[in-house]
């Protein structure tokens, strides 16, 4: 049976609440809300083993403690990782931003590189992953209820190793449709999205505004009106057969998998890259656009509209299904990730 708090420091069964209710009502007091509004199916599972700050516990039992300034103000750094045929995807790049980042919030990784790499590994394998997504998280730590960071003395450290399916499998081929971003990139003299903190408000309300026009991701742009990235991917755009991407000087996360196209499946399938400063016309004027990321991968997206808060105001039809460069790229990203050689530095 469900147990449930009738009032501060007592449990009670579902019924005992009713009784708690009832008792309340009579004392002209409103019940507290029980476990019964948070309980879901969903998160009662063994699965997944997640390391919680030197334990390696049941999803049920992975919790934070209340006073971890990562769930009170978001302060702390994260990476989402791709595990590919048991390998770790790139993953010293990853374990190199995720420090840097920490060292961008004034945060000291409690524990080494290599440990953080272990912990990765022990997940990996506690959760016979194949493939997968590692979620990694540093918190700033149990504090006070002040924003003082001095005041949390041990940075906390999460992996979760999962599975992510971030749009349709279809969606791949088809290409997607995304709608422009109303609100702005937090600029970097406020807070710069190189860093990948756990503060991601910014995008999941610019993640909102596409959900309210039926699209999974949205295009956003500086205060000058630059384009940035989505709200979890980096943008391309191939132009008369060259790609062009936005340089992270315009407020962005330097994503690993954007390297990985710029640096490895460009030149391996002989297409030139180049960063550049673009508006939004650059992209809609393009003849492919696409999206990066570690959850995302590679996606093509063939129509970006734009709206003005109430309705869709314009929308600009990019390609017919995913365009041949994105394609060829997509392919050489797909070769090397199921290969014997997933590149783990
Ligand atoms: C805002 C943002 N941009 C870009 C990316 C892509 O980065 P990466 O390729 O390192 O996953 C992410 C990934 O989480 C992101 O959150």
């Amino acid at each position: 049976m469900t147990q449930v708090s009738s009032k501060p420091g007592t449990t009670s069964t579902t019924n005992g609440n009713h009784a708690a209710a009832a008792q309340s009502q009579a004392q002209g007091k409103r019940a507290l809300p029980g476990p019964e509004l948070w309980h879901s199916a969903a998160h009662s599972t063994d699965k997944p083993i997640v390391y919680v700050n030197g334990r390696m516990v049941p999803k049920r039992e992975a919790m934070v403690n209340v006073y971890d300034h990562g769930l009170l103000y978001g302060d702390g750094v994260f990476e989402g990782i791709r595990v590919y045929k048991g390998k770790i995807f790139k993953c010293m790049r990853h374990i190199e931003r995720l420090w840097r980042c920490a060292e961008a919030i004034r945060m000291k990784v409690p524990i080494s590189k290599e440990e953080m790499v272990d912990i990765q590994r022990a997940c990996i394998e506690a959760n016979n992953l194949t493939d997968g997504y590692i979620r990694l998280l540093v918190t700033r730590g149990v504090g006070t209820l002040g924003l003082d960071p001095r005041r949390c003395p041990t940075p906390g450290v999460i992996c979760i190793a999962d599975q992510i399916s971030l749009f349709p499998p279809d969606m791949y081929e088809k290409g997607m449709r995304v709608v422009v971003a109303n609100r702005p990139k937090t600029p970097i003299a406020c807070l710069d999205p190189r860093i990948k903190s756990l503060n991601y408000l910014n995008n999941i309300l610019a993640k909102c505004e596409a959900i309210d026009y039926g699209c999974h991701e949205v295009v956003m742009l500086n205060t000058d009106g630059y384009v940035t990235e989505g709200s979890g991917d980096n943008i391309f755009v191939v132009k008369g057969g060259k790609l062009y991407t936005p340089p992270p000087e315009d407020g962005m996360l330097e994503g690993i998998t954007r390297e990985f196209v710029i640096k490895q499946l460009c030149k391996d399938c002989g297409v030139k890259c180049l960063e550049k400063r673009m508006r939004l016309e650059d992209v809609l004027d393009g003849d492919e656009v696409f999206l990066t990321g570690s959850a995302a991968e590679i996606i093509s997206v063939t129509q970006i509209d734009q709206h003005d808060g109430k309705k869709i105001t314009r929308e600009v039809r990019i390609s017919d299904g995913e365009g041949p460069i994105t394609k060829k790229l997509r392919a050489r990203f797909r070769e090397i990730v199921t290969s014997d050689h997933v590149p783990e530095d």
